[in-house]
């Protein structure tokens, strides 16, 4: 974080206390309320987390809240029994949520579909029993590779019914990152569709697919969902390894009981980037996960049986998890649901959305803002925003300007702000405002939510006001694991101190207690609040045949948050030209995928080194982004960097 930010965030004294009457009506209504929970929460974790649990369904009762004897092996819920697609579903079938919709799902195109409780309860169960018919059983890894469509959130819960595994791959991953994520956890079945609507294109999802497989034999089955109908859209068909899900679907019993399972049966992987050129396929279980996003989707989105929740995340990366499907369906709640981009047709869709479904809770990214604040108020100011109450950002810190147009042009200075850091690592929020008791900060993640032991720590693991983010303790929604990979799990996260969680993100805590996330202290990049690991695009790069070494490094961007610029030496003889830059640039499109394409190629003779070899970044990053050079001196050959810089400017 460059220390103007830093001096920006310090500066920032502005509070805003919600309304009175938000408060009064809301789930958590005082600070006094939420001190005494958040007390009671850490004091007696067995006690606070087994009274949330029994306002869910469980076949067989726990025997213990947590047990911590093989830390940081942690157990929830030890030996209860339970499914959270019951718990999402025929819990709900019971009462009047039967009737009300689930999901409100709006095509790019603009076609419309309304599932209720008792519908989309149905199209689970015929999805169930589809994956059954081809010989998915409990344990089986499944990957799911679908566009923001209703199969997307069906084929989730089918999974979690009868205990497969999901692995969501983000529909913008290339047929290389499906591949990697298929061979890791050995998934039997890919679930994709013929296509998707993107920005009014149809995206060749299938085809994608279809290169991905060639290189994996472990694979039998492809289940397509026809998402293009009326469109025509050219893709193969794999005789016998391809079905259509309309097809397979056809006589298939729409009763599929849940199938009982242990609250630590996995429920999903979801990939994730670290520092290493490989992607970790981080775990989660059934019962504490289940009861976490419960009860933070609950509290701090206040949800209320008369919302209309709107979450703009993908179902691809871990938001969309918890906080489309999971989270909100568990309470019973009625969510949104949007296939396409917020500039298509126009840079109004997403207020349009708002005000057609009169969506009370709207939850986004940072990026996203930035990006309707560069569009202009006059798109926000055709709609009736009216409707909305609560609003909600994730996935990279919010700068305090963009903080204050939301809360005016979007919240019309109404609806309080939730400003919640969360991980994939962490299942659910950790960091966050309650809306009806908090008294926010732009730019504050505020406090930790019930149950979360939070610190900045040194190093050394003291105290201080501006250091390192700590987890002290184990709380429901935390992952269990690195797939396949214990010895990284427990390296990654729980050994830079004894009995704290490490998530990687430098943080300052202020007079008030309140949590300022600084951004990533490791070779984690944030881009458009996707995170990519530094390590992982060098090696993408070094794969290329002209390429040597790479260096890539992340810089302030004034939409994406952050952007990258990789520095690229070539073999001897090859030159940098443009049509090398974009062959590079399109190499790593089909590599990992288009979101994580760098701003810049800078080809350079050589890259800056210590005298033992290693590539000095920081430097790099004062190169890429302007300022002042760090110290030189243990550079092998200082010449490198004059040249470099020059190459730099010269080129911008
Ligand atoms: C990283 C996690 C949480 C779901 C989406 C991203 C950054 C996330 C905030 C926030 C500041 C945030 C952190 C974190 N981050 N939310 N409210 N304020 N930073 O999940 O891909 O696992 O990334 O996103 O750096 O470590 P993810």
């Amino acid at each position: 974080m460059e220390n103007q930010d830093l001096n920006t965030i310090l500066e920032e004294n502005r509070t805003f206390p919600p309304s009175q009457e938000f408060s009064q009506k809301a789930h958590i209504s005082s600070l006094e309320q939420y001190q005494t929970m958040y007390k009671e929460s850490t004091e007696n974790p067995e006690k606070f987390w087994s009274q949330v649990a029994e306002e869910l369904h469980w076949f067989k009762k726990w025997d213990k809240v947590v047990n911590s004897e093989n830390a940081p092996f942690f157990k929830w819920f030890e030996n209860g029994k339970t499914n959270i697609s019951y718990n999402c579903l025929d819990r709900h079938l019971d009462s009047a949520t039967k009737n009300k919709a689930a999901i409100i799902w709006e095509g790019e195109p603009g076609e419309e579909r309304v599932l209720t409780y008792q519908g989309l309860a149905r199209e689970v169960q015929r999805f169930s029993n589809s994956l059954k018919k081809l010989g998915i059983k409990k344990g089986d890894r499944i990957a799911i590779y679908l566009p923001m469509i209703p199969e997307l959130a069906i084929s989730v819960l089918a999974c979690a019914r009868i205990g497969a595994i999901h692995s969501v791959i983000f529909a913008g991953f290339s047929a290389d990152s499906i591949r990697d994520r298929v061979l890791d956890c050995e998934a039997n079945l890919v679930i994709t569709a013929d296509g998707g609507w993107r920005r009014g294109k149809m995206l060749a999802l299938k085809n994608i697919v279809d290169q991905a497989l060639e290189e994996c034999p472990c694979v039998k089955d492809v289940l397509v969902v026809r998402r293009s109908e009326h469109h025509n859209f050219p893709h193969s068909f794999q005789e016998g390894r391809d079905h259509w899900y309309h097809d397979l679907s056809q006589d298939v019993s729409d009763k599929c009981p849940a199938e009982e399972m242990d609250s630590e049966d996995m429920l999903f992987l979801l990939y994730t980037s670290g520092t290493t050129g490989k992607p970790k396929g981080i775990i989660h279980t059934t019962g504490g996960y289940m009861v976490y996003t419960y009860l933070t989707s609950k509290y701090v989105f206040d949800l209320k049986p008369t919302d209309i929740y709107w979450c703009t995340a993908d179902i691809g990366w871990v938001t969309g998890h918890s906080y489309i499907v999971y989270g909100p369906l568990a309470n019973g709640a009625t969510c949104v649901m949007y296939e396409g981009t917020p500039n298509w047709p126009d840079e109004g869709r997403f207020w349009n959305i708002v005000q057609r479904h009169q969506v009370s809770i709207f939850y986004t990214a940072p990026t996203a803002i930035r990006a309707f604040m560069k569009w202009g108020d006059k798109w926000p100011e055709k709609y009736d925003l009216s409707s909305l109450r609560l609003l909600g950002t994730v996935g990279e810190p919010i700068n305090p300007e963009a903080w204050i147009w939301y809360n005016k042009v979007i919240g019309q200075e109404r609806c309080p702000i939730v400003d919640t850091w969360w991980q994939t690592e962490t299942g659910g929020m950790m960091i966050t405002p309650l809306p009806g008791c908090t008294v926010t900060k732009p730019g504050s993640a505020s406090l930790p939510f019930f149950g979360v032991d939070a610190d900045v720590l040194t190093e050394n693991k003291e105290p201080t006001n501006a250091g390192l983010l700590a987890i002290k303790k184990p709380w429901p929604g935390m992952l269990r694991g690195i797939y396949g990979d214990p010895e990284r799990y427990k390296n990654t996260y729980w050994s830079k101190w004894p009995e704290y969680y490490f998530p990687g993100d430098g943080a300052k805590r202020d007079k008030d207690g309140y949590f300022w996330i600084l951004g990533r202290v490791d070779d984690v990049v944030n881009v458009s609040g996707h995170r990519i690991g530094t390590a992982e695009l060098e090696s993408v790069f070094v794969e290329h045949s002209s390429v040597a070494e790479s260096a890539v490094v992340g810089i302030k961007h004034e939409i994406k948050g952050q952007g990258l610029i990789a520095f690229v030496s070539l073999k001897r003889g090859i030159e940098g030209t443009k049509d090398l830059e974009q062959e590079l640039t399109k190499w790593v499109a089909n590599k990992i995928g288009k979101f994580v394409v760098p701003e810049r190629i800078v080809f350079s003779a050589d890259l800056p080194k210590t005298r033992s070899g290693k590539i000095m970044r920081r430097l790099l990053r004062d190169i890429a982004e302007g300022s002042t050079l760090g110290s030189v001196t243990t550079l092998a050959d200082p010449s490198v960097l004059d040249d470099l810089k020059k190459k730099y400017e010269d080129e911008d």
